[in-house]
């Protein structure tokens, strides 16, 4: 009887006038719980920037779906992988340490949220690089996250190229060991790096200086490499290149859990065949 009234309604020319109520107490419900996220962000964290959180469980899941479409691993490898990470309770005790005696501490988490960087961290453990290339370090987390997996695969060593000067205070103990940093503009020095097996950007994210960056890092690549870039989520310029160069590109798009914040990504762009088609099991 009442679906027989509500589908008169909604065939009869008052029935936009008629769902308005519905529609407002569905937006004012979604507003609300974003309204919550926001006034909990603001009384409990405490970051100005790059922003750290987990993932929604089904998004972190998402991620392992595409770690394994870009390197060609198997889910279950990746899903190992990126628990191997959050499991890592040495990392996790450095990174904290570290950003408790960090006199940016004031704006900084107290604990490391992986999110996206469990994806950089299972394709590090899948592709197995020698040399790993990130562009922008900041405090070090994804430098940290880098360094982590590259000691779990027995070999390979990060650069990362900063700005700023003090860029990479988390860097420190035995992550420290396979991270090499550089001070200066970015694409004045991709341009003499040797054989670069995976290459991140996340440095200055506009379209034209993150197409520089890959136009500079390009004649360095191995020819299996990997290419990430932090900026997909609002520049198709990974994208772009990827098609000039004949590669194929993936976006995967993060759903931060409780966080006001939409999200960033990972852009991935490769060759085929998948650099690797055949990975063991996660090892410790
Ligand atoms: C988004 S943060 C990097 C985040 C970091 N990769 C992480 O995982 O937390 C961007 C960094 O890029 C650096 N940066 C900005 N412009 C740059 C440039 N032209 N060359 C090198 N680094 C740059 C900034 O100083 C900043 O530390």
């Amino acid at each position: 009887m009442q679906s027989k009234v509500r589908r008169r309604l909604a065939h009869s020319p008052v029935a936009r006038g008629a769902a308005f109520p519905l529609r407002t107490m569905m937006v004012a419900r979604y507003d609300a719980r974003l309204i919550g996220r926001s006034v909990d962000w603001l009384v409990h964290g405490r970051e100005t920037t790059n922003f750290t959180y987990d993932l929604d469980p089904l998004n972190r899941d998402q991620l392992a779906w595409f770690v394994a479409a870009v390197s060609g691993a198997t889910v279950g490898h990746a899903r190992g992988w990126m628990d191997e990470l959050q499991r890592d309770v040495a990392l996790h005790d450095h990174v904290t340490e570290r950003w408790a005696s960090n006199p940016r501490r004031g704006i900084s988490e107290k604990e490391p949220h992986w999110a996206r960087r469990l994806g950089w961290y299972a394709l590090i453990r899948a592709i197995q690089p020698d040399h790993v290339v990130e562009t922008g370090t900041a405090l070090g987390l994804g430098s940290c996250a880098i360094a982590a997996a590259l000691l779990r695969n027995g070999h390979g060593r990060l650069t990362t190229v900063d700005i700023d000067p003090e860029a990479g205070c988390l860097i420190g103990g035995i992550w420290e060991s396979v991270v090499e940093r550089r001070t200066g503009r970015s694409i004045d020095i991709l341009a003499g790096l040797e054989a670069v097996d995976m290459f991140l950007h996340d440095s200055l994210h506009t379209y034209d200086y993150e197409t520089m960056e890959l136009s500079a890092v390009g004649p360095n690549l191995g020819a299996h490499a990997v290419i990430l870039s932090d900026n997909a989520h609002q520049s198709s310029a990974l994208g772009d290149w990827a098609q000039r160069t004949g590669r194929r590109y993936l976006f995967f798009a993060e759903q931060p859990r409780d966080h006001w914040w939409r999200g960033d990504g990972i852009g991935a762009a490769w060759t085929q065949p998948s650099p690797s088609s055949q990975v063991g099991p996660a090892s410790s």
